[in-house]
């Protein structure tokens, strides 16, 4: 390393623990025996299998494969080379590494203290920050001050958010920063000043006369700007932030984070709001568990950050239809990524700072505390405008809820979901199913794609092959149930043995726990199922956890009607599956025989087997 001497190195990596810094980031990290482990910070997982080593001080995730020492882990997560990793260390464990070069006082920064540019920019963007403050507070006759006064923070947390104002001139922030020792190139990769187009070579402020937030970065640096105007006449939109720059990445920050990180975990949940103002309310509310995106719109980025320190997130959006658009596209980037959503209204005001002034903190944790599931909200939503209790506005309903629901990427959190929504409208799953299939082949598949791209969704699977997987999901679950009480009722087993022939089942270990069901029925020892099951699938290459777990259930009372009923249903909708696939087979043959060729015998199977079909 050509400018940080080895003995610092040394120094750095005898102090630095990482199990502690990892804790920063993964705060779920959970001792297990001598090692600590936890959910990987760099790849999407549910199952920890990111495991920390204190004795070696290394890190290795089982999932994705990366691993390393503290120097290593620190680069990953800050996105960070060697020697900015060290300083970070070096600033955390107080080991002074020995300054390589002078920073200059004017022209470009030399090459060599490159790697000294990001701290320069922090150090700018913290004094500027304070300076911003006093600014604010040293003017109280300004329009600023004016303003700042209307908005009514919290004096407390007005201070802890270190609100200030950028002064009402063209250049004195940047003359300030020169006097502080910053440097033109400085101000210049900041974008803290913007060249005149009429003048090249001459500088003015970036920032002038507006409110100021200040962005942290998670470890709570600061590393821009927010900036708010003080009255409509003032150019420039509403809001105008930093431009990104080497310390300021929009796509991974999240406004408040720094103040949040510890109180998420402890709460449960992250709460998503819109935008500064509405986190300063949230947190002036004791709900000290929110954050927003910051300057762009909510993305993936943001998201797989927040999942190293919550699976649930509550959306906090203003109660506009800009609000309800964002909720949308916020739940289709999250759901797939296995959040757990739920919704915050805000009755008496269209976002949390409004709230806070009508109504008072307890209000607004009121709004919080009663969340409502994603869901749920999304079934009122769409409820409010369809009638459900017409079969049109059932459809109109089911397709609006379908299209979130099946975004999940827990079979269990689908099938759940699915169930409900059935409930919910008073159909049965079958019905549904057949509904999500009519939706699926309704939606052609450019406007399905289209629709995706839209909503920027990253789904597992290609959109296309959406209805096949939905339907043998049902399937799979048919034939579970149909195990299920087979297992605990034998007149249900001697139902699969003379119903279901051997042709409806494939390869899987449902269908091998079915035939062996049967098969032990027939053989006059049912109650031996269960061992023989076991034994079957040792050998089954399929994953069998579904049937184990069946099988390490507790048999509770059967209620004989009910599980034949259900036996019935199952042995149907499976009889029904595999005949529409019939179908598809023969009407591809169809299809594939050449014109003046006999195809009266496929046509007439192709009859036989439609009208069975129907008749199911
Ligand atoms: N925003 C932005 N640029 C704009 C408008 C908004 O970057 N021209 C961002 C800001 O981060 C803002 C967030 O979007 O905080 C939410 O916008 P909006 O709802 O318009 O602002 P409020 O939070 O309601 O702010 P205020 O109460 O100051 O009007
Ligand atoms: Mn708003």
């Amino acid at each position: 390393m050509p400018y940080i001497p080895e003995e610092t190195i040394d120094e750095i990596s005898a102090r630095a623990d990482l199990v502690n810094i990892v804790l920063g980031y993964v705060p779920t990290l959970k001792q297990a025996g001598a090692r600590w482990k936890g959910c990987c910070p760099f790849h999407q997982e549910k199952t920890p299998s990111f495991i920390v080593n204190p004795d070696t001080n290394m890190f290795h995730c089982f999932g994705c494969g990366v691993g390393g020492n503290v120097f290593k882990f620190v680069m990953m997560i800050e996105n960070l080379d060697f020697p900015g990793a060290a300083q970070l260390l070096a600033r955390k464990y107080n080991v002074i590494i020995p300054e390589p070069t002078p920073v200059h006082r004017s022209g470009n920064i030399s090459k060599e203290s490159g790697y000294n540019l990001r701290e320069r920019l922090f150090l700018l963007h913290e004094k500027l920050a304070a300076m911003y403050v006093s600014n604010l507070k040293n003017n109280p006759d300004s329009k600023a001050a004016e303003y700042f006064r209307s908005r009514q923070i919290e004096p407390g947390f007005a201070l802890k958010f270190m609100i200030g104002s950028s002064p009402d001139s063209w250049d004195a922030t940047m003359n300030w920063a020169l006097k502080e020792g910053f440097t033109l190139e400085e101000l210049k990769q900041a974008h803290l000043v913007s060249e005149r187009q009429k003048s090249p070579g001459n500088y003015i402020d970036f920032f002038r006369n507006r409110l100021m937030f200040p962005i942290w970065n998670e470890q709570g640096r600061v590393v821009g700007f927010s900036a708010r105007q003080i009255d409509k006449e003032q150019g420039g939109g509403k809001y105008v932030n930093s431009v990104e720059s080497p310390i300021f990445k929009k796509g991974r920050l999240l406004y408040g984070l720094n103040f949040a990180r510890p109180d998420i975990p402890k709460k449960g949940s992250v709460i998503l709001c819109e935008g500064q103002m509405d986190v300063i309310a949230m947190h002036c509310s004791g709900c000290t568990n929110a954050v927003a995106p910051q300057g762009t719109a909510f993305g993936q980025d943001q998201a797989s950050v927040l999942r190293r320190y919550t699976d649930t997130v509550l959306l906090a959006t203003d109660s506009d239809s800009a609000g309800m658009a964002a909720v949308l596209k916020d739940a289709a980037i999250l759901l797939p990524m296995g959040f757990h959503l739920k919704v915050v209204t805000f009755p008496g005001g269209k976002d949390p700072d409004e709230l806070l002034h009508n109504s008072g903190p307890e209000a607004v944790q009121k709004a919080v505390a009663e969340a409502a599931d994603f869901f749920e909200f999304l079934y009122s939503a769409s409820a409010s405008r369809f009638d459900s209790s017409t079969p049109e506005g059932k459809i109109r309903i089911a397709h609006e809820l379908l299209k979130y629901i099946r975004l999940s990427d827990s079979d269990i959190v689908r099938d759940s979901y699915f169930n409900w929504l059935a409930g919910k409208l008073g159909l049965s799953p079958v019905a549904l199913e057949k509904e999500m299939h009519r939706l699926n082949k309704a939606q052609s598949a450019p406007l399905r794609k289209r629709e995706v791209v839209q909503q920027n969704v990253d789904t597992k699977k290609p959109a296309q092959d959406l209805p096949d997987s939905m339907s043998d999901r049902m399937l799979n679950m048919a034939m579970l149930e149909l195990l299920e009480v087979a297992l605990r009722n034998s007149a249900c087993a001697e139902k699969v043995a003379r119903e279901l022939s051997p042709e409806y089942l494939d390869d899987g270990p449902v269908a091998i726990a079915l035939a062996v069901v049967a098969q032990a029925f027939l053989d006059h020892e049912p109650e031996q199922a269960g061992r023989h099951i076991a034994s079957a699938l040792v050998s089954c290459e399929y994953d069998y956890s579904a049937v184990s777990a069946l099988l390490a259930k507790e048999i509770t009372g059967s209620n004989m009607e009910l599980d034949l009923k259900v036996a019935a249903d199952c042995l149907k909708m499976i009889r029904r599956n595999r005949l529409k696939k019939q179908v598809e087979e023969i009407r591809r043959q169809l299809l594939s025989i050449p014109a003046g060729e006999d195809r009266t015998e496929v046509l007439r199977e192709f009859m036989r087997m439609t009208s069975e079909l129907s008749k199911l």
